[in-house]
This record gives C-alpha cells, sequence and structure tokens, in this order.
C-alpha cells in the first residue's frame, strides 16, 4: 500500500491525526510510522472503541452467575488411579508419535520483577544460576530423548525482546537443542487510545503500541507460520507455558492423555488456592461454559466462601498452564464472530504528545490500552477438561523482587523439589520441617525431572557422589 493509501485509510477512520506531522519527518521517519500504520487493523480498533468504551461492554460477563469448574482431582486426592494410569499411557504413546510442541510465552515485560532483559534470562536455579530459558531446553531435551522423538519449541517474543531473546538463545548454542527446533516469533501489538478512541501518538514519527497480550499468541502462531509447520510435521498438540515458572512440567505424558482421551481442544492445571486472597486466576463455570475469571474481577465475598467441610467453594486456580489443539488455535487466530477473543482494557497514563508535537507524560490515565487472555479461549473449546496438580512439581513462578512469588521463594521450591525426588530414591539428604534441605543441591532435567527418572539416574552411579554443599547432579 502507498503511504497515500495508507494516510486516507487513516482519515476515512477518523484517525488522520496520525500522521498530523508527516511535513516534518525524514524519508526514513515516514517509512518507520507507515511501517506501524500498516500493523494496525483499523476495523478492530473502531470495534474496541465501540465495545469497550461507548457500550462499555464488561468481561467477564456476571460474576453472579459464576459457578466453581468440575476437575479431574489427583490419585491421592480422591481421583481414580486407573484413568491416571490410562491417560499416562495414552500421553506417552502421544509423545512417542512425535504429535507435541513445547510452546512458551515470553512476550512479557518483567516490570515488577524489576528485571531488564527478556525475563527468559533471568537466572534462577540455585547452584548453577541456569536462566528460566535453559531449564526449560533441557526440560525439553530430556522428553525428547524419552520418547524418541525431538519436539519442537515455538517461543513468543515481544517487538521489545526479540532481537535480545534469539542472540541469547545462539550465544548458549540453543542449550544443547537443535537450532532449528526452536522457532521465535513476536506477538502482535495494539494501538493505545485516547478516550475517544483516537489512537496516541508517542512522538512524530511513532504511535503508542503495547504488546497485544499473551491471547495474541493465538494469531501469531497463525501469521508466523508456526500452526503450517505443526500441520507438515504431524504436530497436533500445543503445550503452552509461561515463561516465568521454572517448576512447569512442560512436558507431562499423564496431563496430555487427560488432553487426548478427553477430545479436549484444550485443556488446563489447577491447583487448589493456597488462601482465599491468593492472585491467581479462577476456574468456573459460566452457564455451561468453562472459563477463567481473573482475581481481580470476582468479589472477594465469592472467593471467601466456603463449603460445607470448610475447604474454599472456588478452589481451582489456574497455573497458566494448558494444552492446545493446532485446529483450535487456528480457528481462533482467524477469528470472525463466533471465534473472538475478548479484549481486556486497562486505563493508562500513556506518554504521547500534544497538538504541536511536544512530548506531554501525563499524571492521570489519558488513554486506554488493550489485551487478549488466553485463557478466554476456553469457553471457545470443545470439551475442556481441568486436571489437578501437585503445587510444589509445577508451580513456583519468579513475579516480584520480593516478597512472594519471588526468585527467593522460587529457589527454595525448587531445593524442596530436588530433595523430595532424592529422599524418593532412598537417599539421606537432611531436610528441615518444611522440606528444605539443609545444603544447597540442584538436579538438571537431564538427569531427572521426576522421582522416577531421579531414581533411575541415581541408582547409575557408582559409586554415589557425596553430599556436600552445592551438588550439582546432570
Ligand atoms: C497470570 C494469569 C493468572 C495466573 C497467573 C499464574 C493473566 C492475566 N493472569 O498472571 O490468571 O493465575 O499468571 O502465574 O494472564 N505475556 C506475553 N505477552 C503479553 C503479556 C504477557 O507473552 O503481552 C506472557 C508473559 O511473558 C508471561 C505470561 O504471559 O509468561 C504471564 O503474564 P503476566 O502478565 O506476568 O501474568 P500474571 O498477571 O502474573
Amino acid at each position: 500500500m502507498t503511504p497515500d493509501d495508507l494516510i486516507a485509510r487513516y482519515r476515512a477512520a477518523g484517525q488522520g491525526h496520525v500522521f498530523a506531522f508527516w511535513a516534518d519527518l525524514t524519508a526514513a521517519q515516514q517509512a518507520s510510522l507507515c511501517a506501524q500504520a500498516a500493523e494496525i487493523d483499523l476495523a478492530e480498533v473502531a470495534g474496541l472503541h465501540r465495545k469497550l468504551i461507548l457500550e462499555k461492554s464488561a468481561v467477564p460477563a456476571n460474576p453472579a452467575g459464576l459457578q466453581p469448574a468440575p476437575y479431574e482431582p489427583l490419585p491421592a486426592r480422591g481421583g481414580q488411579a486407573a484413568k491416571w494410569t490410562a491417560a499416562r499411557a495414552a500421553g506417552e504413546s502421544a509423545l512417542r508419535a512425535g504429535r507435541v510442541a513445547a510452546f512458551t510465552v515470553a512476550g512479557g515485560q518483567g516490570t515488577r520483577l524489576g528485571y531488564d532483559g527478556p525475563k527468559g534470562t533471568f537466572q534462577v536455579t540455585p547452584v548453577r544460576g541456569k536462566p528460566l530459558f535453559q531449564v526449560f531446553a533441557e526440560k525439553i531435551l530430556a522428553a525428547g530423548r524419552r520418547y524418541g522423538r525431538a519436539l519442537p519449541w515455538f517461543i513468543m517474543t515481544s517487538h521489545a525482546n526479540h532481537a535480545a531473546t534469539e542472540a541469547f538463545f545462539a550465544s548458549h548454542h540453543f542449550f544443547g537443542l537443535e537450532r532449528d527446533q526452536v522457532q521465535f516469533f513476536r506477538q502482535g501489538r495494539l494501538p493505545a487510545v485516547d478516550l475517544d478512541g483516537r489512537i496516541l501518538l508517542e512522538t512524530k514519527d511513532s504511535l503508542a503500541l503495547s504488546p497485544d497480550g499473551h491471547g495474541g499468541s493465538l494469531r501469531a502462531l497463525q501469521r508466523s507460520g508456526a500452526l503450517d509447520r505443526m500441520q507438515r510435521d504431524g504436530v497436533d498438540i500445543l503445550s503452552y507455558f509461561q515463561v516465568d515458572n521454572p517448576l512447569v512440567r512442560c512436558i507431562d505424558a499423564a496431563f496430555i492423555g487427560h488432553h487426548v482421551l478427553a477430545g479436549s481442544e484444550m485443556s488446563s492445571k489447577m491447583v487448589p488456592k493456597a488462601y482465599p486472597e491468593e492472585k491467581v486466576g479462577l476456574f468456573c463455570l459460566q452457564g455451561d461454559r468453562l472459563t477463567v475469571a481473573e482475581y481481580s474481577d470476582v468479589p472477594m465475598a465469592l472467593q471467601r466462601e466456603t463449603n460445607p467441610d470448610g475447604s474454599l467453594r472456588f478452589s481451582a486456580g489456574s497455573i497458566a498452564i494448558h494444552l492446545i489443539d493446532r485446529d483450535f488455535a487456528r480457528r481462533m487466530a482467524v477469528g470472525g464472530a463466533d471465534f473472538a477473543l475478548p479484549f481486556h482494557r486497562a486505563d493508562k497514563k500513556i506518554p504521547t504528545i500534544d497538538a504541536q508535537g511536544n512530548a506531554v507524560k501525563p499524571d492521570q490515565p489519558n488513554g486506554m490500552k488493550f489485551e487478549l487472555f488466553v485463557f478466554d479461549a476456553l469457553p471457545f473449546a470443545k470439551n475442556p477438561i481441568v486436571i489437578e496438580t501437585d503445587r510444589a512439581d509445577d508451580f513456583s513462578p519468579v513475579k516480584n523482587a520480593t516478597g512472594v512469588d519471588s526468585p527467593q521463594t522460587c529457589r527454595d521450591a525448587q531445593l524442596r523439589q530436588f530433595a523430595r525426588w532424592l529422599r524418593a530414591a532412598g537417599v539421606a539428604v537432611a531436610v528441615d520441617d518444611t522440606g528444605l534441605p539443609r545444603s544447597t543441591l540442584e538436579i538438571s532435567p537431564l538427569f531427572g525431572d521426576d522421582a522416577e527418572t531421579v531414581t533411575a539416574s541415581w541408582r547409575r552411579l557408582s559409586p554415589p557422589p557425596e553430599l556436600s554443599d552445592n551438588l550439582y547432579l546432570a
């Protein structure tokens, strides 16, 4: 499209001010503004304005109509052991058939952690200080060896961290994975708008753009060709996880098997909430549809309701781990009226420029940003299921610099897990009454990534190593 066509299109959509400083710009600045402007779906922006500003339609629909969602409990908590055994076998056979790809959403900015750099490069493990990306890479490598099929790994980045993420992998030789096993792609961006729905400029030659949320991953999978690649290679299950959680069992045979056997298009893991105020999304039913309601959208009184036995009525916390069917991802990516993720609106102070082109740093929210959430795809999925998982073996994210969900709590969760696995292998690791080992240790996923595989590897060591401080098993 020529710049004239683009400008005409923006004018027709009532967004002509985006080009107000056109005549002041150099040719390079004009080209860069055009490239950004061409990225935007103007009809979508107009729709957002209509829906989220004029009609004020809120997401989620109606908290009063929410019911707790059913889930498959772990055998140790009342689930059917035979069902879990069958699921694990089905999952292993899907993995041996090469049907599974790993998928990490890593486009977030890590602002709360106060870390400047792609979050996946943050060092988390207790002895070696491995970055999050390396922990996932080794888990994926281990699964590939176990099931005899290398797993593709898709990583969604943002415009801000894409180049740094790719460079990080290249400089670490892809942590032992084959280079073409890993595919990076950028998520999309959406423009911030003012309270009248006008697109905000950040400078004379750039729009105020921000990432479109992890829900943008479904479109990005389609746009990048990742879904086509999966189809070509016979891969039909995406194992989705967030970049902030090194404990994640990112390739989990039992989870995959439950998903396959249920004919589910999108499956999820839950943990019972630790306390009513815990900031996790909640699996709920809205009518007969499975949804995740964000903690901030569910009234606290509802979150505190209990069953007759004292347990929380709404206990199923979302830890943002899903399995997504390839064709379902495509259907949601292509969208259309019947398969559209809702946009979430956040009012923000957005640095912009005034009518003269001078920088403005607002001290009150002057506009809004929009985001898509991946779990909003759940109500559209056929046969979606939720299974329970053990928090201690699947979830300890690094979100904040200190306090809950911090590098310290995550380090301790890893240490407890390593100690548990070694003790299950019969090794006398001394621990305190919270299970924290008295000395620092680390187990590489390539040595083992559950009690069973750690036991098998430990038994092969002869003689077994001393339990010295900073023991590293690889
Ligand atoms: C999220 C979930 C919450 C869940 C919790 C579990 C939302 C709104 N909430 O909370 O229900 O209980 O995780 O840990 O998601 N990301 C992108 N692109 C974006 C935005 C985010 O790739 O545009 C990625 C991040 O890199 C990260 C993940 O999505 O891997 C989560 O983002 P974050 O904003 O940190 O979610 P939380 O608020 O912690």
